[in-house]
């Protein structure tokens, strides 16, 4: 592989992220319609547009790709790249019109992430990263924060849709947390939280119950803004894991600790 398909795979998912970011923004304030996946798991119509557009932007170009997506998209692809899809990224905010979401798009080779891109159209901010080369938001580079201890710390979480099915451990680690962090945020958006770590707005991040497109660009960008990302136990993130702990760096064994703590 060239070094500069690296580059335009990276461009080509930013053109694409705006594309579906500015239809979900122009729609957010007209009547689409909402559907049931589960009591509290929802699907807009707007989740299924903005997919099929992101699907019919990758294909014209690449069209042996794979695309993994939230919505149930599966394809294999010929070529060993794979997209991973979230066309929007934060549908219970969307659905009540509460201006907090994004679409998250990784490109991955064999079992390398590439480049990732999130893109939260309503501040019209671009949260890209190239493995290796570093993370930006719009043109600036990124950096985690300093933070070094917990209780200074401003923490982001989320709590999974099977929530009042099995709401332990998820209340036990927030409870642990919220006495022992500065504070913590609850956005709606796992890739923008991840974000947030990246740039520093946030100092850490924890979620239960997490999938593959929820921060599969998100997890490079940290990374690439010089922060952490593993399971709960401080292992190495597989793609199928559904626990997702992101921080600095500094305060990651903190939180470690507090995550295994009473099990
Ligand atoms: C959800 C959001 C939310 C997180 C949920 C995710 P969706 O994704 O990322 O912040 O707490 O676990 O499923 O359904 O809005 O794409
Ligand atoms: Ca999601
Ligand atoms: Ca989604």
């Amino acid at each position: 592989m060239q070094p500069i398909r690296k580059t335009e795979l990276l461009q080509d998912a930013v053109r694409i992220s705006r594309l579906a970011g500015s239809l979900l923004k122009d729609r957010l304030l007209t009547d689409f319609s909402v559907m049931h996946k589960g009591d509290v798991d929802l699907v807009t119509e707007m989740d299924r547009s903005a997919q099929d557009l992101i699907e019919r932007e990758i294909l014209v170009k690449y069209p042996d790709h794979g695309i993994m997506a939230e919505e149930d998209l599966d394809l294999r692809g010929s070529s060993g790249f794979l997209w991973i899809v979230d066309p929007l990224d934060g549908t219970t905010n969307y659905a009540h019109r509460f201006p907090v979401f994004s679409v998250s798009i990784a490109v991955v080779y064999e079992d390398e992430t590439l480049c990732g891109v999130v893109y939260n159209p309503v501040s019209d901010e671009i949260f890209k990263a190239l493995s290796g080369e570093g993370a930006s938001l719009n043109a600036m580079p990124l950096g985690v924060s300093n933070t070094g201890q917990l209780t200074d710390s401003l923490l982001g979480t989320g709590f999974p849709y099977n929530i009042r099915e099995t709401a332990q451990p998820t209340l036990g680690h927030f409870e642990r947390f919220v006495r022992k962090a500065q504070d913590i945020r609850r956005c709606g958006s796992a890739a923008l939280d991840l974000c947030f770590v990246a740039c520093g707005r946030l100092d850490g991040f924890w979620e239960l119950g997490l999938k593959p497109w929820d921060v599969a660009a998100g997890t490079l960008i940290v990374r690439e803004a010089g922060g952490k990302v593993t399971d709960f136990s401080g292992n190495k993130l597989e793609r199928d894991t559904s626990q997702v702990l992101a921080s600095n760096g500094r305060i990651h064994n903190q939180m470690i600790e507090v995550l295994l703590k009473g099990e």
